[in-house]
């Protein structure tokens, strides 16, 4: 107690560096986005635990022989599409040393030699050849009993469904459609509907923040309306819009999902007063970056879904893509986007789809905020006197569309608290 002013102070010295999760699900503590000893528990209980984690499109792989690097969680895979149009899902570690042998970001082999000691590997993972095994002139090389089958790289379990392919280091690992639940399922697959994708183009950007965040961020409509005037002023995305944010029965998965009206949105007055980001007067000078020829039978025109732990698949007009959440410690994640279109698209179609992406990606008319916002977010959880977040907002048993709610970001952490044992 300040006895002058008569004031007590806001702090409390016991709690500052307390790692005790506070008995209240609308709290959540600064330490889960910045200690190492919490993320090398993801590590375990999550990225390698019970779950599937998306790990690339099939049509980033469509011919025998195709392959791209990828992650589970921080850890680096490569996915394949055997001889015989089998996808495989292996560590981009060598089993000899730990080189991460597979350099190019995609391209076509029958095989991977790493560059170090030319150990070599099939579309499988298999070791299928090692130099000098048996030594020079009768000296040196692998001991006699040496077994290539034993060598081989470790293997992920695979499940594809619409084109979308995940890997698991679980052994009895559920179905992806039990793993998904009927909800997310639904909108899942309502955008990946069973027709043939064709990939545009790949973008990386590393932000500086926590993983979860990102999950976070599209669990949360509430800022969507507020930090985005792209959205906002155009429509993609306003509180009057018709909406739903269902989850599934864990928490863990979520969708944000929308109706755009055609035209510009009827913004009422009350809305605009707390909206800044809505700005009236703003025009595109190309409109057709809004432009939506409806493709699918949803009828939702924007579709965002978060699938734990680290994809996030998003179907805005007529945007394809994907995004791949790489986390690179608890400050930094990269994020893998992949664009995609239809196998049938025109040409016409294709830069359609290509000009309305430049909403996302790092300097996207929308994507930009986020970034900031994220980093900003770190920045304030790693360097401030630590205490916790707020997700006070709306109801969790309130019907699931209004968007001034946070119910998603609680569904989130009760799942995550439970698979982490806090
Ligand atoms: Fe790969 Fe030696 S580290 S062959
Ligand atoms: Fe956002």
């Amino acid at each position: 107690m300040d006895e002058k002013n008569g004031q007590k102070s806001g702090f409390d010295n016991q709690q500052w560096f307390n790692r005790a999760w506070p008995d209240d699900d609308t709290r959540i503590p600064d330490w889960i986005y910045t200690d190492q000893d919490v993320y090398e528990r993801e590590l375990e209980k999550i990225f390698l635990g019970r779950h599937w984690n998306y790990v690339g499109m099939e049509c980033e792989v469509p011919e025998p022989g195709n392959y791209i690097r990828s992650y589970v969680g921080p850890f680096p895979v490569v996915v394949t599409r055997d001889m015989e149009g089998i996808l495989h899902v292996f560590e981009n570690r060598c089993a000899h040393r730990g080189v991460e042998f597979c350099r190019e970001y995609r391209g076509t082999a029958n095989s991977f030699i790493c560059p170090y000691h030319n150990w070599t590997y099939d579309l499988e993972g298999n070791l299928s050849a090692v130099p000098f095994r048996r030594g020079l002139g009768g000296r040196g090389g692998l001991p006699p009993d040496f077994d290539m089958a034993k060598f081989g790289l470790r293997r992920f379990s695979v499940a594809t469904r619409g084109g979308v392919i995940f890997a698991t280091a679980c052994a009895d690992m559920e179905s992806i459609e039990q793993y998904l639940g009927p909800e997310i399922r639904k909108e899942f697959d309502a955008t990946f509907d069973g027709t043939e994708f064709k990939l545009l183009g790949v973008h990386r950007n590393i932000l500086p923040s926590n993983w979860k965040l990102y999950q976070e961020n599209l669990k949360d409509p509430y800022h969507a309306t507020l930090l985005h005037t792209y959205l906002t002023t155009f429509g993609l995305f306003v509180s009057s819009n018709e909406s739903k944010i269902p989850t599934d029965e864990s928490g863990r998965h979520g969708g944000l999902l929308s109706r755009r009206p055609d035209g510009r949105p009827d913004v009422s007055k009350e809305e605009q007063a707390n909206m800044q980001a809505f700005k009236e007067t703003m025009k595109l000078n190309d409109p057709r970056v809004l432009t939506y020829f409806p493709e699918t039978d949803s009828k939702w025109s924007g579709s965002v879904l978060t699938i734990f732990p680290t994809l996030t698949a998003l179907r805005q007009t007529n945007i394809l893509n994907t995004r791949l959440l790489v986390p690179r410690g608890p400050n930094e994640f990269m994020m893998l986007w992949t664009v995609f279109g239809r196998a049938d698209d025109d040409d016409e179609m294709t830069r359609h789809r290509l000009r309305q992406n430049n909403i996302f990606g790092p300097a996207g008319f929308l994507g930009i905020e986020d970034n900031e916002a994220l980093r900003f977010l770190q920045e304030g959880l790693g360097k401030a006197i630590p205490r916790e977040g707020l997700a006070l907002l709306g109801k969790d048993d309130e019907p699931d569309d209004t968007i001034i709610t946070e119910r998603a970001i609680r569904g989130m952490y009760r799942y995550y608290r439970d698979v982490m044992e806090f």
